[in-house]
């Protein structure tokens, strides 16, 4: 009997995993029978952005966070797959930073290629998944969000990709509810045009409080003001941008910190993450994991040591992401292909507690990307996925980290060779911090070079002048 095999959801993951499966059959492997359940109407997952807050037009959860004028916060070079180049998609060297909707032209190109589109069934959401102990199976339950219909359908396996960067963590803040002003969590900003002019709160220190800071500055806020729980991001920030320690309470528009200072702000954004949440998963087989590069128990960062049966994608921190969910992907193709063995219980509990144990020690970031590069390589060690230079993708990453700590404004104009073609990146027409336009139409068109943007990008102007 063929195997029977359910993917939840068709971002990144979920496509990774159906071109795994693609690759093997193209090399005449007989492969299971594959059922993509993707709850909104295309794939892309985060990357299919979404002017929509709240609830989608079927009344579901809105999944992206991502906003109008987002661009790449690293450098495409260290996420490009080891099997489908940016340069086979777009035909000539690209910048290191692309926007938005080039990289889902990316993700969207290779999976187009490879036909797999026929394997998802969209806008249909997975409401429940149990396991039969007896069988050995597992009962998916979704609803076709068009007509409302609900079936079950019973598979040998089941591999979920559905994202933990879509539920978000909205702590508590003393008086919160009297500020008048602009007030959401990050999953909801959509673009920092409305702030201009005005005063901007973002609370948290990672990605997420950067890149929508930087956004509002670039946007024309008056002042950008971070609010740190643990540490601060310490980025050299321009005037007018500044860092301080946690709010302790608001007092309608006034934000009192912990170390006493005060000040006044029209817009606050919770800048505070994301949970871990898998509605359609019963408690024992739910992951539950704060947000981390080694979620404890992963097997490999894949098999869930609860029932081997069960996979997990993508559910890692990410300094690495696509080319990681084509490691994890083929590895969890090879499994279920058995091509590779499973250790025993006890052999797998062995093997995530030293990895944990190597999580628990890391000090720095350069640390962090160090232990994702080595576990990338693990898994791509066990498969025919290419093999690249994870060693270069990893100083790509920390040369990523100090082009931020000397311009966190302009490090997006910098550029990196690509590691599977040694393609050096185009530099961009116009600098970042003057580029208001975020269209793969402009990001692709040759627009003629002006002075400023020379000026900006520190080359000579050649003008008459
Ligand atoms: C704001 C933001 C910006 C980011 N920017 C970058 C960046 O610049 N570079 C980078 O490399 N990474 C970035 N990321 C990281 C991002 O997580 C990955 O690039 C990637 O999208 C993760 O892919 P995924 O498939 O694991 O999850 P997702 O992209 O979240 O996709 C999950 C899919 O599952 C579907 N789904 C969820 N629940 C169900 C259900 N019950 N039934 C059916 N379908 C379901 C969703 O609709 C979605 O399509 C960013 C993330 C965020 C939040
Ligand atoms: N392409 C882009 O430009 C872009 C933009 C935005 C986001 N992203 C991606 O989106 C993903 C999520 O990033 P994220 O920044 O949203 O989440 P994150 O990396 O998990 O960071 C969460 C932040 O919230 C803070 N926080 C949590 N609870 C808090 C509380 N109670 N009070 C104060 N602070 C609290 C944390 O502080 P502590 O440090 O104290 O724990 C941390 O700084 C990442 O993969 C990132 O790359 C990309």
């Amino acid at each position: 009997m063929t195997k029977r095999i359910a993917i939840i959801g068709a971002g990144p993951s979920g496509m990774a995993q159906l071109r795994a499966f693609e690759s093997a059959k193209a090399q005449g492997v007989d492969i299971p029978e594959l059922v993509c359940y993707e709850k909104q109407d295309d794939w892309g997952g985060q990357w299919n952005f979404s002017w929509r807050t709240g609830v989608d037009q079927y009344g579901e959860p809105v999944h992206s966070s991502m906003y109008r004028n987002l661009w790449s916060n690293g450098p495409k070079e260290a996420l490009e797959f080891a099997e489908y180049s940016f340069d086979e998609h777009f035909g000539k060297p690209i910048s290191s930073y692309p926007p938005r909707e080039v990289l889902w032209d990316y993700i969207n190109g290779r999976a187009e290629k490879s036909g797999v589109k026929d394997y998802v069934q969209f806008a249909t959401a997975v409401r429940w998944v149990d396991y039969d102990e007896d069988a050995g199976t597992f009962a998916v339950t979704v609803e076709d969000l068009k007509t409302g219909k609900t079936s079950t359908d019973t598979f040998d396996h089941v591999i979920v990709g559905s994202g933990h960067f879509w539920s978000p963590n909205t702590p508590e803040f003393e008086g919160i509810e009297t500020f008048p002003g602009y007030l959401v969590h990050a999953h909801d900003f959509r673009g920092a045009e409305n702030l201009a002019g005005k005063d901007v709160l973002l609370i948290g220190a990672s990605y997420s409080a950067e890149d929508i800071g930087v956004q509002a500055f670039k946007m024309g806020a008056d002042t950008v003001t971070f609010s740190y729980r643990t540490e601060p991001m310490g980025f050299d920030w321009p005037k007018g941008m500044e860092e301080l320690p946690l709010v302790s309470r608001f007092e309608g528009s006034t934000a009192h910190f912990s170390n006493g200072e005060t000040r006044s702000f029209d817009a606050v954004i919770l800048c505070t993450g994301y949970n871990h949440n898998y509605p359609f998963l019963p408690q024992d087989l739910a992951l539950d994991s704060p947000n981390n590069l080694y979620p404890d128990t992963l097997y490999r960062g894949v098999v869930s040591e609860h029932n081997n049966k069960l996979f997990y994608l993508g559910a890692q921190d990410q300094w690495f992401t696509f080319n990681m969910f084509d490691a994890q992907a083929w590895y969890v193709r090879d499994v279920i292909l058995g091509r590779i063995q499973l250790p025993s219980k006890e052999e797998q509990r062995q093997h995530m507690d030293q990895w944990l144990g190597r999580f628990g020690r890391l000090k720095s970031g350069d640390d962090e990307i160090d232990f994702q590069a080595d576990y990338v390589r693990d898994l791509i060690e066990q498969t025919d996925y290419p093999m690249f230079d994870l060693d270069e993708v990893a100083r790509i990453f920390k040369s990523w980290q100090q082009d931020k700590m000397e311009n966190i404004l302009g490090y997006r104009d910098r550029t990196y060779r690509s590691v599977m073609t040694g393609t050096m990146a185009a530099e961009h027409h116009t600098p970042w911090l003057r580029e208001l336009d975020a269209s793969l139409t402009r990001y692709l068109s040759e627009p003629e070079q002006d002075e400023i943007a020379d000026m900006l990008a520190g080359r000579r102007t050649g003008s008459k002048h």
